[in-house]
């Protein structure tokens, strides 16, 4: 594969050294699909393992129309993302985290998966290879979405024959139209997201397919997303639909603990070993949804989503604020605290960061 930027000195390379950031509006990236240059594909045929996997053009793929994927949903995805250093070097955040849950999930839904190794090789050299696409330091960065999927031919119910792992990119900003500002939530009492002995502990495709519904509605109303309660008791808080939830009251934080349900989130991991080591008690429990109505804070995690305070969450009709509408000091310290680790901007005191 040829290099995408080659610096030198012909005429004709002129243009890739001039594009050595592609020619798009950096200052207004939101959470939009941005195609780039190269996508990683490594298969696994019936009976094999993942091996040789390969640099293609980014484009569209061919799938069997009685793929396992399509017809019974066998698939998962990650996300992480790839930031640009102020001084040029590009870091990535705990690739291996991503590569151990993949492979988690791909146990729940019957699939073979890349190793450890073989995952964060093939996250390292996709992004190099779409280096000009990662945003310069401070405007964003390079979201990294592997999927894992069964690509080969079912009809009767039973895991596919053969299986695709893919990674592609799109740079990013922020997750939330509302940017950097608060976002508003409902708590979904009808619709659930995950039931115990289900998949919502992993990051299976239909798992976000579900959601749509309760989330499109909470949209239309002007409500930024859904909180979601366990489907037992409808007590008890689960997460947002594209998020983990934690809820601060003077120096305690507690978040739902993982329980088959909620999606082990490698931010909300980060946050609460950040927490803890700015002094906060962090408690991982049943987090009851009374406890919105006394909370001091509200804040979200993920990697989409990083931390994004919440400004109010409305329940049964009764809507309670946080911060008087503006970002809770815990919410912005913590925020500052993983974003200017992720970025390169402190040092890595946890060896969370792979520098590329
Ligand atoms: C992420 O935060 O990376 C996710 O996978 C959530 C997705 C709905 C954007």
């Amino acid at each position: 594969l040829s290099p995408v930027v080659r610096r030198n000195a012909t005429l004709s390379d002129t243009y890739s050294e001039t594009v050595e950031l592609a020619d798009i509006d950096w200052d207004n990236l939101g959470f939009g699909f941005l195609p780039t240059d190269y996508m990683y594909v490594m298969r696994c045929p019936q009976g094999g393992n993942f091996s040789r996997g390969e640099l293609q053009r980014f484009g569209n793929i061919e799938l069997n129309p009685s793929a396992g994927v399509l017809n019974y949903g066998q698939g998962l995805f990650e996300g992480l993302k790839a930031y640009r250093k102020e001084d040029g070097n590009i870091l990535l955040f705990r690739p291996e985290e991503n590569a151990s849950r993949m492979r988690l999930g791909a146990e729940r839904m019957c699939m073979p998966s890349p190793t450890v190794e073989q995952f964060v090789d093939a996250i390292k050299a996709t992004v190099l290879a779409n280096k000009r696409w990662i945003p310069p330091a401070g405007k964003g960065s390079l979201y990294i979405r592997p999927l894992l999927m069964g690509s080969g031919a079912v009809l009767g119910l039973a895991p596919a024959p053969e299986y695709t792992f893919l990674i592609y990119v799109s740079p990013v900003g922020n997750y939330f139209k509302e940017g950097v500002a608060p976002i508003n939530l409902i708590v979904e009492h009808e619709l659930h997201r995950a039931a115990p002995g289900g998949t919502g502990g992993v990051k299976t495709i239909g798992n976000y397919a579900a959601v749509l519904k309760a989330q499109s509605a909470a949209k239309a109303k002007g409500y930024s997303d859904v909180l979601y309660l366990d489907c037992v008791h409808k007590r008890y808080l689960e997460e947002v639909s594209s998020c983990n939830i934690f809820v601060v009251k003077g120096n305690v934080i507690s978040t739902p603990a993982i329980k088959g349900t909620i999606l082990p989130g490698i931010t909300r991991k980060s946050i609460i070993d950040t927490a803890r080591s700015q002094g906060f008690q962090v408690e991982e429990r049943l987090v009851t949804v009374d406890e919105l109505l006394d909370a001091d804070e509200v804040f979200c995690t993920g990697t989409a989503v990083v931390v994004s305070p919440v400004g109010s969450i409305t329940y049964l009709g009764k809507r309670v604020a946080y911060a008087d509408g503006g970002v809770g000091v815990v919410s912005q310290k913590l925020y500052s605290v993983l974003t200017r680790l992720q970025m390169g901007l402190t040092e890595d005191k946890m060896g969370w960061t792979v520098e590329l």
